[in-house]
């Protein structure tokens, strides 16, 4: 039976869109997810709701336990993950408020702990990810987001940094060089391990920065994207409702 495990990012991780959740604390063997996780329905869908940053938002990206975050939307059950998470702009045409259904990924972190496969003592272990976000889930995001006359770009490359701090102007511009098209904290140790846990994952972006590259645009600040964040949430909000909705005409 399809579940779907929702992870929401910064100002978006406390959508009030479950009746009557019900709360459940998982421990995994990587150590407690980021939040507690609420389970209820949307239209019968049954649907697990987890805070990527905790539900004060307690933790910077680099100490987000994304293995604990996987593995306990595993055994609780999920089918699909859909992922929410500000990203900066790096392309002139994807404006503040747009939303961004990511495709693919360039990891420039650092120091995550970004696998399951830490020991090959069982067998070497190496995953696939030339196409690390599920194409169905990317299909029903967009075809709802277009539905819902939300701003919204059918695809793009996400550029995952380490942070906390921003970008430089000079890495702001050699991303723009390597084709990304937005940048963000979080998504590319999240998705490596959501398919190494063989879970359908799709992302979707909202932007609410130029980064620093844009001329004539004061560099971002933390409370410009919280700001953008708080004007544009419901669109994602109703996003997720609707997509969620989506699997119970399946
Ligand atoms: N999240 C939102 N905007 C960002 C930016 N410019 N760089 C990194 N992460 C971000």
């Amino acid at each position: 039976m399809t579940k779907i495990g929702i992870i929401g990012g910064s100002g978006l991780d406390d959508p009030d869109i479950l009746k009557n959740p019900e709360t459940v604390h998982v421990s995994t063997r990587f150590g407690d997810p980021s939040s507690p996780l609420r389970c209820g329905r949307i239209e019968g869908v049954e649907t697990v709701i987890l805070a990527r940053h905790g539900n004060s938002h307690q933790y910077s990206p680099a100490q987000v336990n994304n293995r604990a975050n996987i593995s306990a939307l595993k055994e609780i059950g999920v089918t699909h993950i859909i992922a929410t998470t500000a990203c900066g702009s790096l392309k002139e045409e994807i404006d503040r408020g747009h939303l961004v259904v990511l495709d693919q990924f360039i990891d420039f972190t650092r120091f995550r702990k970004n696998t399951f496969h830490d020991s090959f003592a069982n067998g070497a272990k190496h995953v696939a990810m030339a196409a690390p976000f599920d194409s169905e889930l990317r299909q029903r995001l967009y075809g709802t987001a277009s539905s819902l006359n939300l701003p919204v770009h059918r695809k793009g490359c996400v550029v995952t940094i380490e942070g906390p701090r921003f970008s430089t102007v000079a890495e702001s511009n050699m991303f723009r060089m390597w084709g990304a098209d937005v940048i963000n904290m979080s998504t590319a140790p999240e998705a490596i391990l959501a398919n190494e846990a063989e879970i359908p994952y799709g992302a979707v972006a909202m932007s609410t920065d130029y980064d620093c590259w844009k001329q004539g645009e004061e560099p971002v600040t933390w409370d410009e994207i919280l700001a953008v964040f708080n004007k544009n949430a419901s669109n994602v909000t109703s996003l997720l409702i609707e997509v969620v909705k989506g699997f119970s005409r399946k």
